[in-house]
């Protein structure tokens, strides 16, 4: 579906993907496929309806977006040092030699555990100020704690306005009870780098439901993604790890 993701693949990621997929959950890249394929219908409608002008994707990492939506858009990357330095590097030479498409992006890096915020605000305002913007933060969420979520989601409400969206995915509290949620937490902590520190953050839906100054237009999961883009493969709904994608709008 997204014909630019292969370019980062080498025979360490596609071993690291399988290793992952023996350990935790089998339909992981199901997964994965369906929450970026209803990002993508979402930002398609939205643009062709002309409600987005800036995308601001919050630990982007190595997705690939930009490269298959319009180019009218303004793409801003949003991640760490290192994986914006060698995001910029790899996809700025792959558009000078035609392999990727020319689109508009910036690249911002940041550390969403930083306990202000304000200088991420500074650089990000004057390229959102006054336009439409859809802000997507998906696949972030379990990495960082609460306090670092409440700072994210009052710097998204500083930089937006009336009907902007936030889109945003993350797994239910539910899920801790669940065996391929505990073989998850055992993947992560045998992979962290030496005296790396991990605490993993479900989020329950009324953290979006009373969002200041946001309403929930739409929440999806794995399970309904799959009845609507996968309706022939069957479930074992015990075996995935069931992500929740919400799309919030300013009000
Ligand atoms: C699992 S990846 C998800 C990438 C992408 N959004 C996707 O859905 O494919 C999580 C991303 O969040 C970024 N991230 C995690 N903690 C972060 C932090 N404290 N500050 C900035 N980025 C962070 C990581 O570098 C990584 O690229």
């Amino acid at each position: 579906m997204d014909p630019f993701a292969k370019l980062w693949a080498t025979q360490a990621t596609n071993e690291h993907a399988e290793r992952y997929s023996r350990a935790v959950s089998s339909y992981e890249a199901l997964a994965h496929r369906l929450r970026n394929r209803f990002f993508y219908d979402t930002f398609k409608n939205l643009i062709k309806e002309n409600k987005i002008e800036v995308m601001m994707n919050f630990g982007c990492g190595f997705s690939m977006y930009p490269f298959t939506l319009d180019p009218a858009v303004l793409f801003v990357e949003i991640d760490t040092e290192d994986v914006i330095h060698f995001k910029q590097q790899k996809t700025n030479s792959w558009q000078d030699k035609g392999v990727l498409p020319k689109r508009n992006v910036k690249f911002v890096s940041a550390d969403f555990n930083s306990q202000s915020l304000d200088e991420l605000y500074k650089r990000l305002l004057p390229l959102c100020e006054g336009k439409k913007t859809f802000i997507l933060i998906e696949g972030v969420l379990f990495f960082l704690g609460r306090d670092d979520t409440t700072r994210l989601f009052h710097l998204f409400s500083r930089l937006q306005k009336k009907n902007d969206f936030v889109g945003s995915v993350s797994f239910q509290p539910s899920l801790e009870k669940q065996r391929v949620f505990s073989r998850l937490i055992d993947f992560v902590e045998v992979n962290l780098e030496k005296n790396q520190q991990f605490n993993y953050q479900t989020v329950a839906d009324e953290f979006y439901t009373s969002a200041e100054g946001y309403r929930l237009t739409e929440h999806q999961d794995t399970i309904s993604l799959a009845a609507r883009y996968s309706p022939d493969i069957t479930l074992a709904e015990e075996e995935i790890l069931n992500e929740h994608m919400y799309l919030l709008q300013k009000c």
